[in-house]
This record gives structure tokens, sequence and C-alpha cells, in this order.
């Protein structure tokens, strides 16, 4: 099993304040009791940060979940997101989100995706003003470039705390990690393993010399690299393999050999 305190100990700053925990559960494609039961295993095995959507439908049942879990909810991290399409609804969407979580607040709102491709300076107010009244702790967006970004800032003086990306070692990019945290935005990767090769031989060989597999050297990976990790499974035992990641260490060449078979 794995030690609870070193999976919501390991986190990344968003305000001098406030961390999120770098390791989180996905949640997107599980519905119903199904999502019910994985995010209650998820929290069993020690996450404590949870990845939602309006989109996914499955708000009820991961606000279900934590809620039967006993955790307290201050204990839990849970980000939800912005549908672009429900751009101009945005404090109703919200509002929704924290009546099917049950919760009275959010620890972070994401822009799900850019609206029409746009920054979406409209919706950030709205985000802005939501996070003065406590409604969210955190705004952040997703599928976001830097140049969007930064128009958010110049139009708005707020800077998202969280950009949640597609990250793999396939999508691994210098210049977007640096300009990131140049900027004060945390990464979140998505897709960690479904966005990967698993049967790459780097990746193999690293499994094997640490008796671990792949899916858990990936996710060590972006806890040494700093980028939040949010893998999804429906499977228990995968669940808390997925986390079972505190018990070995990749080098600094290892972390660069990583690096290097991205496509960029
Ligand atoms: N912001 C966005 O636009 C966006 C887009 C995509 C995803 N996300 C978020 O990121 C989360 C993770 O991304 P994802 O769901 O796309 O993909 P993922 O977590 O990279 O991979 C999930 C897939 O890998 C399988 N899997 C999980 N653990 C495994 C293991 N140890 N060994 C082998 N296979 C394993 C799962 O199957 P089983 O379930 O059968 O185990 C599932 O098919 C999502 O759930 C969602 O919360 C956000």
């Amino acid at each position: 099993m794995t030690d609870i305190g070193l999976s919501s100990q390991l986190t990344a700053p968003l305000s001098p304040d406030a961390r999120i925990p770098l390791i989180g559960f996905g949640t997107w494609q599980l519905s119903g009791d199904e999502a019910r039961q994985a995010v209650s295993w998820a929290l069993e095995a020690g996450y404590r940060h949870l990845d939602t959507a309006t989109g996914y439908g499955n708000e009820d049942q991961v606000g279900a979940a934590l809620r039967d879990s006993g955790v307290p909810r201050d204990e839990v991290f849970v980000t939800t997101k912005l549908p672009p399409d429900h751009v101009g609804r945005e404090r109703q969407t919200l509002q929704e989100s924290l009546d099917k979580l049950g919760v009275d607040h959010l620890d972070l709102w994401l822009i799900h995706w850019p609206p029409n491709g746009t920054a979406g300076v409209e919706s950030w107010k709205v985000f802005v003003e939501a996070q003065k009244e406590g409604l969210v702790r955190h705004i952040g967006v997703s599928n976001y470039s830097l140049d969007q970004i930064d128009e958010l800032t110049s139009q708005t003086g707020v800077t998202p705390a969280v950009n949640q990306i597609k990250w793999s070692p396939v999508q691994f990019d210098r210049d977007l990690l640096e300009g990131s945290r140049e900027r004060g935005v945390v990464v979140e990767g998505y897709s960690p393993f479904r966005a990967a090769k698993l049967d790459d031989p780097v990746l193999t060989g690293l499994a094997d010399k640490y008796g671990k597999n792949v899916p858990q050297v990936i996710v060590r990976w972006h806890l040494q690299r700093g980028v939040v990790v949010i893998p999804k499974s429906a499977k228990r035992e995968r669940i808390e393999s997925n986390i079972d990641v505190f018990d070995f260490e990749l080098s600094a060449d290892e972390l660069t050999a990583i690096d290097n078979l991205s496509e960029a």
C-alpha cells in the first residue's frame, strides 16, 4: 500500500500559501458506478487530488465517492473544467459543478479548451471574480499556448496558476516547461500513458532496472520533473500501482534519457 503521507506531500506551489499535489487521479471516460468505484479506490490508495470536468459527465459520482470516503474535504484537491461551449454561462456552470460535486468551493477551475481558439478573456474575467468570491481557490487553463496565457495576463492582470496539457515522454517540451515556469504557471500533464510509447526500450529498460512497470517509471519522471500527473484507470490494481512510485528514484541521466524520447 502506498504511503499516503508521501503522495499528498509531493506538491508544486500554486501561490505563496497553497500547493497542488503532484499526483492526481484522472477521471475522463469513467461514468456511473464505475466512476464512483474507481474514485473510491483512488482515495483509498492515497490519491488526494481528483481531476474531473463538466464535460466528463461524472461530477456526481466523483462527489459521491469523495463524500463516502470519509477523507476530509480539505485534504483533497478537487479540479473541474468549464467546457468551451459553456462560454457565456460560466457562473451557472460553476454552480452546477459545485452542486454535483457536493462541495462549496473548488480547488482548481480550468477553462477546458481555448474557446473558439481564442484566449477567452471574457470567461477568464468571470473566473477571476469567482476566485475573489472564494468559490474557487485557484484558476487555470487547459490546452493553452504560452501566447494565449500571455493574452489573459495582459488583459486582466491575472495569470493562470496551471496549464493542463497533454504530456508524456513523447510530448516533453523543455521550452514550454521553462516558459511556463518563468510565468509562474504550473504544468499539469494529461494522458501520461495514452500519449506515451509504453514499449519504448528506454522505458522498459528503466522499469526492469528498478523492478517497476513502465507506467510507474512515467509517473516518477513527471514527479522528478515537477510536472503534475493525473493517471486514470478503472482497475483497482492499476490505480494502486500507478501511485506506488515512492521506492525508487531516477538519476539525472535517466531523466534526460526520458526527456529525449520527445518528438519535439
Ligand atoms: N484537459 C484535457 O483536455 C484532458 C484531455 C484528456 C485527459 N485529461 C485528464 O487526464 C487524465 C488522464 O488522461 P487519460 O485518461 O487520457 O489517459 P492515461 O491516464 O494516460 O491513460 C489511461 C489509459 O491507460 C490505461 N492504464 C491506466 N493505468 C495503466 C497501467 N498501469 N498499465 C496499463 N494501462 C494502464 C487505462 O486503462 P484502464 O482504465 O482499463 O486501466 C486507460 O486506457 C484524464 O482521465 C483526465 O482527467 C484531460
